[in-house]
């Protein structure tokens, strides 16, 4: 199969969250799989481009629309982690990807719409003939409507249109006039059953057209697929999932298992595996001190927590933890930052409340390098999300061998299993989990985590060993979406005879 994704996060180069580890990730296990798999991207100017090799500017120029007028866009090609990538430089006096970061400005809505109609353009004048083109998350579910509505009747009529929802908290909403800017019909779209907003006759909402458009709506876990098809759970996107429920389904994420290898790890102090723990022991150590912790206790169990500072990450129970450490004599490591000021600040606070303390360390910032070396550091990991589509940390801690302390939600719910949970086979046992997002969760979590930490080095040893050697890769979870785009394109093909 021929797949191109069109999204606005790669890992490591333009990275904010898992979305990044995702695309390059499948991207990279899809290709192994035989697929022919490439990659659209917005030429951001904050981007690793160290990560890139051999960029360099196509001979081309392609118009695309946007605002009633015509704009050029520079196509830049270059390989990121094996995969082409196609970078598109809008030649627009908005300088829609100059701006010093990745998301919120007060024009994304724009930005993006531009960037996702520049996309298809660019395939299309490029004789591009992909089978599926497979978009992620509201900044490129544009790319839905603006196939069937523009793209579909020319030269791109062959392509099948996968969506990816990797949350539905951001849902891309605007006033429906705004859709026009793309060159979308908004007489035609603003209805109850394509793009209007459930909460409002006069506002668009792109995640919707997706989810209506598209021939395959996944997102990234089975729980949370179940939960989001309820009032509760699906941001006012409930009844339109319900309708859509056919093609919709919900894929468990992977890893990239070489770019999160303790065994080779070029971030780490020494590298280590599930059969030689004394190096997890240096990584501990050298974390340590880099940190400016006490190192007096090796035993003393680390508790790290790497994380966006959003309300969906559980904020007020990360900073319960960090104190319910502190008594249970532990030390906690916080690697996070937040785009809401006010967290922000909060963090802040207690960041400088413990700055020189022996056995707390917040770090609020984004930090690839530190945030390897901390999930070799620590013993346990803490996610107490309110809720999580997948979650990706829960999984790269567990491959480092940091035992998972989760709340059973979404992706957590599938992935981490309580170790004292006799309904599940002991052979999936490999965390700590809770149910109720309060304080009396990450309290008997956490107790029972030290629990077994201090009194019993062997049991956890094992736990350390069982959790390294679970096979987190895309392996079975590219198949499943490689399955999905096969049907696809044969019910295309089928339709066509
Ligand atoms: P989300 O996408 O909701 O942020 P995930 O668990 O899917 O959550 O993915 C988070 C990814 O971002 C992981 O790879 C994690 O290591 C990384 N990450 C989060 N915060 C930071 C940070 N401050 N510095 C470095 N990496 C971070
Ligand atoms: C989103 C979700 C997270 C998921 C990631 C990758 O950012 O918040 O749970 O792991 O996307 O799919």
């Amino acid at each position: 199969l021929y797949v191109i994704h069109i999204a606005v996060e790669m890992a490591p180069v333009a990275k904010v969250g898992g979305l990044g580890d995702v695309v390059s990730g499948l991207g990279k296990a899809l290709q192994k799989k035989g697929n022919l798999v490439e990659i659209v991207l917005p030429k951001y100017d904050c981007m690793q481009y160290d990560r890139i090799h051999d960029l360099r500017a196509l001979d081309v120029i392609i118009e695309s629309y946007f605002d009633g007028q015509i704009f050029k866009n520079k196509i830049w090609v270059g390989t990121v982690e094996g995969l082409p990538v196609y970078f598109i430089e809008p030649l627009h006096p908005g300088k829609f990807f100059w701006r010093g970061k990745f998301y919120g400005e007060h024009d994304d809505f724009k930005r993006f719409s531009f960037f996702s109609r520049a996309a298809l353009e660019f395939l299309l004048r490029a004789g591009k003939k992909p089978d599926i083109i497979h978009c992620h998350d509201w900044q490129t579910a544009f790319v839905a409507p603006l196939y069937w509505d523009l793209y579909a009747s020319k030269g791109l009529n062959s392509a099948r249109i996968c969506f990816t929802c990797h949350n539905f908290e951001y849902q891309g909403t605007a006033p429906a006039s705004e859709l026009a800017s793309c060159g979308l019909d908004v007489l035609h779209l603003n209805k109850p059953d394509r793009m209007q907003d459930n909460s409002s006759h006069d506002r668009v909402n792109v995640v919707k057209g997706a989810v209506v458009f598209s021939n395959i709506v996944t997102t990234v876990s089975p729980t949370y697929a179940q939960e989001v098809r309820t009032p509760e759970g699906g941001h006012g996107l409930h009844s339109t999932l319900s309708v859509h429920s056919k093609k919709f389904i919900g894929i468990l994420n992977g890893i990239d298992t070489d770019a999160w290898n303790p065994a080779t790890d070029p971030f780490l102090k020494v590298q280590y595996s599930a059969k030689d723990l004394e190096g997890k022991t240096e990584n501990k150590e050298a974390t340590r001190r880099k940190l400016g912790l006490s190192s007096a206790d090796i035993r003393r169990p680390m508790v790290g927590c790497i994380t966006r500072l959003v309300p969906q990450k559980g904020v007020h129970l990360i900073r319960h933890a960090i104190y319910r450490t502190l008594q249970l004599g532990g030390q906690f490591v916080l690697l996070g930052s937040s785009p809401i000021p006010h967290i922000q600040k909060e963090f802040e606070d207690i960041a400088n409340h413990f700055q020189n303390h022996d056995h707390i360390r917040l770090i609020l910032k984004y930090d690839e390098s530190l945030s390897h070396a901390i999930y070799a550091a620590s013993d346990m990991f803490i996610i107490p999300s309110i809720f999580e589509p997948c979650g990706l940390t829960q999984m790269i801690s567990m491959r480092y061998g940091a035992i998972p302390i989760a709340r059973k939600t979404g992706g957590l719910n599938d992935s981490v299993f309580d170790v004292d949970d006799d309904t599940i086979p002991s052979q999936f046992r490999n965390g700590f989990t809770f149910l109720n997002a309060d304080e009396q969760g990450i309290n008997d979590t956490l107790e029972r985590a030290f629990n077994l930490y201090e009194k019993n080095p062997e049991s956890w040893r094992q736990l350390v060993q069982k959790d390294m050697n679970i096979d987190f890769s895309w392996e079975s979870s590219a198949s499943q979406y490689e399955e999905l785009y096969s049907k696809a394109v044969a019910r295309a093909r089928a339709a066509k005879r």
